[in-house]
């Protein structure tokens, strides 16, 4: 956002030269704006509204302090990268009070959310920072094109991913962020929105999930559900989420998106679910384990469905001959051999990319699986490892992984 006017000097065309070397010299030239006509055939210099208090009018030429409305960013203003823009902004606000320090603490990326700019937790934290006060966050929302700033703090480990995040500048934390064509709005004081999983959220959308009813058993604030509901034709989802902040936001975000009438939120309490999902999606991380039997049995009883298990699973480093961190799993069947992926991610190598660590977890939870449901039912059942995706990599040697596995009932023999 640029300013909506700033200060400027007029003089006559004939002293423009000369009054722009003066103010140049004293500092006081505005080089992110252009010079402008001002009435009277005049010339405006735009000069620093925080340097106004040294600006003395030369008496030699006749000149004006007036103000410009809608100043234009000059070329050299338009040419600077935001982070460029930020880093010059700051320290003109803060002049003879520069240091190499402050420059290593003033942020390179940032989250973007609609007009709010979140800033990582590390930004700004020297002490000549806190004497500026409001004028800081007002600099860098003006430097950034934002309204609003944040800082965000550490997630707590509360078992909500609840954010620690402080509004800088700005009167709400309310904020829409737009995302594959889906509208996701949440108060960034309150819900967290993991940038991490983007490839997912595009894999989840591009799944045929025409007519299926899906769980989501932890839905924040709609980060799969809405995929699903949006791109993925999912014909019903039952949303499972005990953080309130999180279920606000996501009924705003499905009346946004226009997928209300698709969803029942099941805030907290989802032990009514039984013998109804096609589908049912585990996004939690490090492990969605204590989910299994929960996802088992909401699972249709006499078809049952494909589960998405996330988890973090730790692996030694990739061989040299492997050419990627994604993986995608040749499928496997509950009996052990090998047969051909039937997902569209199955144009990868079969099993090539697979980890022996990734395919080990993944054949233990389909045991696992097998071995609930089998209880759960009183009779035997049949999994299918359909594919492996590497989200992310979370730590060194830790990647974020989902398992989609297909569970069936057994024919009877
Ligand atoms: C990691 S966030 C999830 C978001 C999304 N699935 C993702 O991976 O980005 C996990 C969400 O699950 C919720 N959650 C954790 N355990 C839960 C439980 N037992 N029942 C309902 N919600 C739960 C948390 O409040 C949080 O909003």
């Amino acid at each position: 956002m640029e300013a909506a006017e700033v200060p400027a000097v007029a003089t006559e065309r004939r002293f423009a030269q000369r009054l722009r070397e003066r103010l140049e010299e004293e500092r006081l030239l505005d080089g992110r704006y252009r010079l402008q006509r001002a009435p009277g055939g005049r010339v405006a210099l735009p000069v620093l509204e925080e340097k106004l208090s040294q600006l003395c009018l030369p008496p030699e030429m006749p000149c004006e302090l007036l103000r410009i409305q809608e100043p234009v960013p000059s070329r050299a203003a338009r040419r600077r990268t935001p982070a460029r823009r930020l880093r010059d902004e700051l320290r003109r606000l803060l002049g003879a009070g520069w240091s190499a320090e402050l420059e290593r603490d003033v942020p390179h990326a940032w989250q973007r959310h609609g007009d709010m700019v979140l800033l990582s937790e590390d930004s700004f934290r020297a002490a000549p920072w806190d004497r500026l006060g409001s004028a800081l966050w007002q600099a860098v929302a003006s430097a950034l094109g934002a309204r609003r700033v944040a800082r965000r703090g550490r997630v707590m480990p509360d078992g909500m991913r609840t954010p620690s995040v402080t509004l800088l500048l700005g009167q709400h934390g309310w904020v829409e962020h737009v995302d594959n064509g889906i509208r996701y709005t949440f108060d960034v004081t309150k819900c967290m929105f993991s940038p991490g999983n983007i490839t997912e959220k595009l894999r989840v959308a591009s799944l045929p999930c025409s007519g299926e009813v899906l769980v989501d058993l932890y839905a924040g604030i709609g980060y799969f559900t809405l995929p699903f509901l949006v791109h993925a034709g999912a014909a019903f989802v039952h949303a499972c989420e005990w953080n309130s902040h999180a279920v606000e936001a996501l009924h705003r975000s499905l009346v946004l998106n226009g997928v209300r009438d698709r969803c029942r939120i099941h805030s907290g309490d989802s032990r009514q679910l039984r013998d109804v999902a096609d589908r049912v999606n585990l996004g939690l991380i490090p492990s969605s384990e204590e989910g299994w039997p929960v996802a088992c049995r909401v699972l249709k009883k006499d078809t049952g469905g494909v589960l998405h298990i996330h988890h973090n699973v730790e692996a030694g480093p990739a061989p040299a001959q492997l050419p990627a961190e994604r993986g995608s799993a040749g499928a496997a069947s509950s009996a052990g051999e090998a047969r051909r992926p039937t997902e569209p991610g199955g144009e990868d190598t079969p099993g090539a990319r697979l980890r022996p660590e990734w395919r080990s977890w993944a054949e233990g939870t389909a045991a696992r699986i097998r071995g609930l449901l089998a209880e759960l039912h009183g009779r035997p059942w049949r999994t299918s490892v359909l594919h492996v995706e590497a989200v992310k990599s979370y730590a060194p040697h830790v990647h974020h992984l989902v398992l989609d596995l297909e569970c069936r009932p057994a024919p009877p023999v």
